[in-house]
């Protein structure tokens, strides 16, 4: 049975629940609630408490109907992951932290996101709580920046090519999805009949404007502070960006000293976390087969060993050039004026 795909359905779920185990109770934060699919899963189990986060707006209607049935248990939130800090969560005992990264299927059907080439109108491509849209990206950053953009977040190998074209073509019209598309296909000599030819550029359109390196960074290192100990860190990744830096992040802070070495040094453990599973979890067979869009799912997880809150991480530097990348945007920030 193949499901039906204008529905979002929520992948690797019996995976995520047997890694998180919520029938032992306790509070998990979903930082990508989407249409709630892990979040009512965790609520029906008795003794559970879900504090869930998703930048899109659009997702709250789907939070108001579960906080008809769960109003003491479950609590929702208009926010970026990366603000987790700022909910003041630390002595709250989160069992487990889950992260559904990427889009939901409602959210790639909304015309109004055009998130996918399919569809009609402006560029756009914003989650919700951005700072600019791919409209902007496309039309005011220079030949260079858009060249970077498309390699390093797209790994489109005719990025220089694209971003020419996109530079002379912005000198004759507006150029909106339609027009990109074309443009793509246009100008890319090699065809590749698996995947279309504008995918790679959208891919990385939607990264950037959404930020998604830095937000990513910044939410594992938030969740990392809020949990308690044996609590799971789990993220599900469908990109291979994304999944570098879980891997990257998991398995730096799994192998050597990564305690703060500020923090006194009186029974610490060596390692900030304990992962039990060096490969990453794939949708079984049969997922695949139900619900096409799983196929790139990749679910990893690690446990935090002791109730710690500082530690030390090269992230930052380890990924710097994609943050620079990433960068280019603050220029085009809706309230830049206002800083000056
Ligand atoms: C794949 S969907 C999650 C689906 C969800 N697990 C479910 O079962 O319905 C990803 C969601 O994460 C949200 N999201 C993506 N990046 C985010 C961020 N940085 N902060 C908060 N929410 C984010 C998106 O708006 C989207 O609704």
């Amino acid at each position: 049975m193949v499901l039906d795909i204008a529905k979002h359905y929520p992948v690797l779920l019996t995976e995520l629940i047997s890694i998180i185990t919520p029938q032992h109770g306790g509070t998990f934060i979903d930082c990508t609630f989407g249409q709630g699919g892990y979040t009512k899963k965790i609520l029906s189990h008795k003794n559970t408490q879900v504090i869930a986060l998703d930048r899109d707006i659009e997702s709250k209607k789907k939070a108001n109907k579960i906080l008809e049935e769960f109003q003491d248990r479950f609590i929702f939130k208009n926010k970026k992951f990366s603000q987790l800090d700022n909910l003041k969560l630390k002595n709250e005992n989160i069992r487990g932290v889950i992260f559904d990264l990427g889009y939901s299927y409602t959210q790639i059907k909304d015309p109004t996101k055009g998130l996918s080439f399919n569809s009609i109108g402006e560029l756009n491509m914003q989650m919700g709580l951005n700072d600019f849209s791919a409209k902007d990206v496309i039309n005011k950053l220079d030949v260079i920046e858009l060249e970077k953009i498309f390699k390093f977040f797209g790994e489109e190998k005719e990025a220089k090519k694209i971003a020419v074209n996109i530079v002379k073509e912005r000198k004759i019209k507006k150029i909106d999805t339609k027009i990109l598309v074309e443009l793509i296909e246009k100008t890319k000599r090699k065809k590749n009949f698996k995947i279309h030819s504008a995918t790679k550029v959208f891919q990385a359109l939607r990264i950037f404007v959404n930020k998604e390196i830095s937000e990513l960074i910044h939410g594992l290192i938030a969740a990392t502070r809020v949990l308690e100990k044996d609590g799971v860190l789990a993220v599900v990744t469908f990109h291979s960006l994304e999944d570098k830096i879980v891997k990257y992040f998991f398995k730096s802070l799994s192998e050597k000293k990564s305690i703060s070495r500020y923090l006194p040094k009186i029974d610490q453990p060596d390692t900030l976390f304990r992962m039990e599973e060096k490969k990453p979890r794939t949708p079984s067979p049969k997922e695949l087969k139900e619900n096409i869009p799983s196929r790139s799912a990749k679910l990893r997880y690690v446990i935090k060993k002791d109730n710690f809150y500082n530690f030390d991480t090269d992230i930052f530097n380890k990924f710097e050039h994609l943050i620079e990348i990433e960068n280019f945007g603050n220029k085009l920030w809706k309230n830049f004026q206002l800083f000056f």
